[in-house]
């Protein structure tokens, strides 16, 4: 008879909890990437917007539509909401059927954001995207229309001043307002003879 084998029950524990570890990690960036802006969050974020009825407010990655539904039930401004996701555009255009929004108060429209024209109407943008989205949809911002607010749930866009960060419920709500500042003209002569064309430099500045 040979020596006893030596037993792997050690190992094998140690492995089962690194791969729970794991995956509660994978599942808790799921949330953070799928997962909706809580109804509170939602009212928060709305009211930190300033929203006005006069305001135009585009949700970029619109999911449930809550923002895009709440925005024009709460304060009667139109709202547009973009999702990639067909299913999610389902969801939200089921959501203002549910609250008796008409299309000319709130419309959903599967759009790749990254891809999208910018809406030349936008006063208001909402949105709670992964970093790495922000990252690509910041030159994007910068060519949206003097003085768009830009909210963003939980993740900040790289690179923009973060100084003025509001927290609610331990989540960070980010707020800037984009300036289109004239800080010159080129001339632009043709058949026609000459004429000058402003210049614009973007400022983007957290309020
Ligand atoms: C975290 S959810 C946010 C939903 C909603 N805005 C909210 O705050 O409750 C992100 C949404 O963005 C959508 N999304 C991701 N990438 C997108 C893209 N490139 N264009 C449009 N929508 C996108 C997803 O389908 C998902 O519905």
């Amino acid at each position: 008879m040979g020596p006893k084998p030596k037993s792997d029950w050690p190992m094998n524990f140690a492995m089962l909890i690194i791969i729970l570890l794991l995956l509660a990690g994978v599942c808790r960036a799921d949330t953070d990437i799928y997962g909706e802006t809580p109804q509170p969050a939602v009212n928060r974020l709305l009211e930190l917007a300033e929203l006005t009825e006069d305001d135009v407010l585009y949700d970029f990655g619109s999911g449930n539509g809550n923002i895009v539904v709440t925005a024009a039930k709460v304060y009667g401004c139109r709202a547009v909401g973009l999702d990639n996701n067909p299913e999610m555009v389902a969801l939200g255009k089921r959501n203002a059927e549910r609250n008796h929004l008409g299309e000319d108060q709130v419309v959903f429209y599967k759009r790749d954001v990254l891809a999208v024209p910018l809406p030349k109407d936008a006063t208001v943008v909402t949105c709670f995207l992964t970093p790495e989205m922000l990252r690509k949809l910041r030159p994007r911002f910068e060519r949206l229309p003097d003085k768009t607010r830009i909210i963003c749930y939980q993740h900040e866009v790289p690179g923009w001043s973060v100084e003025k960060v509001k927290v609610f419920q331990g989540r960070k709500i980010f707020r800037w307002r984009v300036r289109q500042v004239k800080v010159g003209t080129k001339k632009v002569c043709g058949r026609n003879g000459c004429s000058y064309i402003p210049i614009y430099d973007t400022k983007v500045e957290s309020y």
